[in-house]
């Protein structure tokens, strides 16, 4: 019988337990007349620096944005190759093609989806200026491997942890490994703004100030202009949104961490549940499992009410908009198994267990049967 609907997030939740706060921050800011890059931008940049481990945080209008400045900061420009994964979000290769730059990808680890560390040395020519590497789900990428061929080969790295905020590891979390590391405060994100929003970390000043320039049309403030920049500027109310929550993201990253194992524990037997590494601290920004009867696992889910979501169906360079590239079926065989077997399932902190357990017993009835 169908039971209560189970949606792939609850924001509405989430929203009720911070309310007051949010709503003492909305009227000062409003009060203030300062709305956008004013005291609360910078104290979010300060602040998400600080959480991340490195010294500057600069706000931009989206997670696009903050990959797209990155590579612009980084002197990344048309002709260049940047090495990454074709299975993530699209925003990802678009931010490398709006540089005039060639995404040059390669296939990702069977058992974390993450790009492959061991294949990045081959795919490095002379034109390589950099490597994209993403977290995907909120599992931080293989990050010690990749530095250490971007240190020998001189590449910038531009870490997209647009899923990954507070992952980490060894302790240090992701974002402060590469010379960027990059966040999207889209409203689904582990840390979700009421709008769209991101944010680009460094430990490097000069490129701190390169990014601080490049997001307000380079202007030096008096209308004199040394380059072309761009309007992605962050809004005061979105960041006294953010400032509220990330005061809970350590508390939300772990509610999703203690769905996650629950569902790992229930469906071990029944379908591939994502991998944990010793030393990686995943933050599950979805809970991806893994089975060659996902479409029809997908439509009982659904009709029993559960949601659940192909994240992604199809990987990058085999995408329309990229047939140019000129990439062909086969060449990333793990990715385009991946994209054939993935199916995410519900994880947010409010979560119940009742709604887990059914959830599980939905899946192991269609498996089963
Ligand atoms: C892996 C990845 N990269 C980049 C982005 C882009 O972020 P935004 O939607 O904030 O532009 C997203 C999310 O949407 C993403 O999941």
């Amino acid at each position: 019988m169908k039971g209560p609907e189970i949606p792939m997030l609850d924001l509405k939740r989430t929203f009720k337990e911070i309310r007051e706060e949010v709503m003492d921050a909305f009227r000062e800011v409003l009060e203030s007349g300062r709305y956008i890059l004013g005291p609360k931008v910078e104290s979010l940049e300060k602040e998400v620096a600080r959480y991340c481990g490195v010294r500057y945080g600069i706000g931009v209008a989206s997670g696009t944005d903050a990959l797209h400045l990155s590579l612009h900061a980084a002197g990344v420009g048309p002709g260049d190759e940047v090495i990454t994964t074709p299975f993530t979000f699209f925003a990802t290769v678009e931010a490398i093609l709006y540089r005039g730059a060639i995404p040059r990808f390669i296939d990702i680890e069977p058992d974390t989806m993450n790009l492959n560390p061991d294949l990045v040395e081959e795919a490095v020519s002379e034109k390589t200026k950099a490597i994209l590497p993403v977290h995907l789900f909120g599992l931080p990428a293989d990050m010690p491997k990749i530095m250490e061929v971007a240190k020998r080969y001189n590449l910038a790295v531009i870490e997209d942890a647009a899923q990954a905020f507070g992952a980490s590891i060894q302790s240090r979390r992701v974002g402060s490994f590469g010379l960027t590391g990059c966040f999207s405060f889209y409203p689904s994100k582990n840390l979700g703004g009421c709008g769209d929003g991101g944010m680009v970390v460094t430990d490097d000043p000069a490129t701190a100030e390169k990014l601080r320039s490049l997001r307000n049309h380079c202007t030096d403030g008096r209308y004199l202009h040394h380059c072309i920049g761009y309007n992605s500027r962050l809004g005061e109310l979105q960041a006294a949104f953010l400032l509220v929550k990330l005061k809970r993201i350590d508390e939300y990253n772990r509610a999703r961490r203690q769905k996650a194992l629950f569902y790992t524990e229930q469906l071990k037997e029944y379908v591939r549940c994502p991998v944990e590494r010793t030393g990686f601290y995943h933050v599950y920004h979805q809970y991806t499992i893994r089975t060659p009867l996902r479409d029809k696992l997908r439509e009982t889910l659904k009709k029993e009410g559960i949601a659940s979501v192909v994240y992604y169906p199809l990987p990058m360079h085999l995408q329309d908009a990229v047939r140019w590239l000129g990439y062909k079926e086969g060449d990333f065989p793990e990715a385009e198994k991946a994209s054939g077997e993935v199916l995410s399932l519900p994880v947010y902190p409010e979560l119940t267990e009742e709604q887990q357990l059914r959830v599980c017993e939905v899946i192991k009835r269609a498996v089963d049967g």
